[in-house]
């Protein structure tokens, strides 16, 4: 039996890296996936490779630093696919940068679509799951939110501390609409974000592409940075039934880098 039969999940950011990972899973476990993604060409991408393999996906083109775009983004799933049940808030960004770079324009860059596009997405997807009388609502934070210092800059790192706090007054507030609220903290995890994040420390941190990579990969204790499945496998639990009494926690993925 398929884990996540006949359910619907909105995934933000799915075109590339843990996103697609995420909604390539779903799919394969059953679920009808919606593609909220800002980057066309990647949204219908996907949703052409989910269709190819016989899976039901939609792609809806979505900015979430804009509230209309995620209004929007809700009302077009409702319809099309009659209810809601699980929403991934995976799409975030950053770039390297050092503490005294962080300019005003990053700050806001980072924290418009990483802490207040996540909440927004969440608000406006909780209507709905409210009006249903059930939901699950998946997190994408960072162990950066944790504290973990070797991370691409200070302000995404508050934008993930924003979000795993949000996912536990989201969680104590949703309970009694029987809607579950987890996150999930990714350590270091091998896409695209993750090679651009490689680029810019080697230019601030003078070092080269290896010696980056080792300064990321070298400290893991299990020695083995994630690929984004590593993600896409909790997401798929978390969603599922079998996570049914689970709710306000912020579970890592980093091969043992944090103990929290
Ligand atoms: N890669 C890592 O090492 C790592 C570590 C910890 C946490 N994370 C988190 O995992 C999540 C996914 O990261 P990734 O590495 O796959 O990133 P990525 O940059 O490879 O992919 C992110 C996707 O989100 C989309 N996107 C960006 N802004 C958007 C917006 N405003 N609206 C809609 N879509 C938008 C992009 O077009 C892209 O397709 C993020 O929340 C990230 O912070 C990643």
């Amino acid at each position: 039996m398929k884990r996540l039969n006949q359910q619907v999940a909105i995934v933000t950011g799915a075109g590339r890296g843990i996103g697609k990972a995420v909604a390539s899973h779903y799919a394969r476990e059953g679920a009808k996936v919606v593609v909220a993604e800002l980057d066309e060409q990647r949204g219908e991408q996907l949703v052409q490779a989910l269709t190819s393999t016989g899976a039901d996906a939609l792609f809806v083109k979505t900015d979430i630093n804009q509230i209309a775009d995620i209004e929007a983004l809700t009302n077009t799933a409702k319809e099309h696919f009659g209810s809601i049940d699980i929403l991934v808030n995976n799409a975030a960004v950053t770039r390297s940068l050092d503490f005294f770079e962080v300019s005003e324009a990053d700050w806001d860059w980072i924290h418009g679509v990483s802490s207040r596009g996540l909440f927004f997405c969440m608000q406006s997807v909780a209507r709905v799951m409210k009006e249903q009388g059930h939901g699950r609502i998946v997190n994408i934070a960072s162990i950066a939110g944790k504290g973990y210092p070797s991370t691409s800059n200070i302000a995404y790192a508050g934008a993930k501390g924003a979000v795993i706090a949000m996912t536990r007054i989201a969680a104590s507030t949703l309970a009694a609409e029987n809607i579950n609220v987890n996150a999930i903290c990714p350590g270091v995890t091998r896409t695209e974000l993750y090679h651009e994040v490689v680029k810019g420390k080697m230019h601030t941190l003078g070092k080269s592409e290896a010696e980056i990579i080792e300064l990321f990969d070298g400290t893991i204790p299990i020695k083995r940075s994630n690929e984004p499945e590593d993600i896409a496998d909790l997401a798929i639990f978390l969603a599922s039934s079998e996570a049914r009494n689970i709710t306000g926690q912020s579970w890592n993925v980093d091969g043992g880098l944090v103990y929290d």
